[in-house]
């Protein structure tokens, strides 16, 4: 069944302070947001590919996209103030296709985490047509509960990319513009209006989200074992 895969590149990269969005930083020769971007269109079974980016680097997205490319479409779409509008933003674009069951399962991922690779979202929608949804999760080694106690594994890593069932995800989402909720994650979102289970699949260290500075050299580094 047909999937599509939402990445999203419309924040403003503050915290990485480059005077240009993180997602439009080179990492070996291909901006950050063209890493994910190409592994999105390589998913089997992908229908559309969503770019999500903030208003006025529509054009400048297009052209540092462009050469990377080839014949694929990417569909840009304008972000919103938070990272939960821009995904909001993205499901009224599927929505037409998500009725028509053209799209049965929707990812959705970072542009900020460029090494996720293909089959992790390929793993993420395999999981969510099966089970309704699936993120990748990490152990976090080091925590300590306020209470003293190791919180043993209930707590992990959540990583990006989440992958749902279509329709249930754009019913999450009408309800959560309906009532003015704003989800730190999409899964976060999920929990509040969906009633089905979410799996975790398995993510990695290697799965990076650029998030500082550091982060930068660091993502250039892990590109060396792709
Ligand atoms: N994002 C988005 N729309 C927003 C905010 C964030 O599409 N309004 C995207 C970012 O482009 C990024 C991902 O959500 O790929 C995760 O957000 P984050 O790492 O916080 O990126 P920024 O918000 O761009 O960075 P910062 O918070 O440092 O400004
Ligand atoms: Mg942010």
């Amino acid at each position: 069944m047909p999937a599509a895969v939402v990445v999203l590149a419309a924040g403003s990269g503050s915290r990485v302070g480059a005077g240009v969005n993180k997602v439009l930083l080179p990492l070996r020769g291909r901006p950050v947001l063209a890493w994910s971007v190409t592994d999105a269109l390589a998913v089997t079974d992908v229908r559309r590919v969503v770019l999500v980016v903030r208003d006025g680097e529509q054009d400048e997205v297009a052209q540092a996209l462009a050469p990377h490319l080839g014949p694929a479409e990417v569909h840009l779409v304008t972000g919103g103030e938070t990272r939960h509008d821009s995904e909001w933003a993205a499901l009224r674009a599927l929505a037409d296709d998500i009725r028509s069951g053209e799209v049965d399962a929707v990812a959705i991922h970072d542009a900020a985490r460029p090494l996720a690779g293909a089959p992790l979202l390929e793993a993420a929608l395999a999981a969510a047509r099966e089970h309704g949804g699936a993120i990748p999760v990490v152990p976090l080694a080091g925590l300590l509960g306020r209470d003293g106690r190791h919180p043993g594994t209930a707590l992990a890593g959540v990583q990006t990319p989440q992958a749902f069932r279509a329709p249930e995800l754009l019913a999450a989402y009408e309800q959560a513009a309906a009532e003015g909720f704003q989800g730190t994650d999409t899964a976060s979102c999920v929990a509040r209006y969906g009633a089905w289970p979410v799996a975790a699949v398995a993510g990695s260290a290697r799965n990076l989200k650029i998030t500082f500075p550091e982060d930068v050299a660091l993502a250039e580094e892990l590109t060396q074992a792709r």
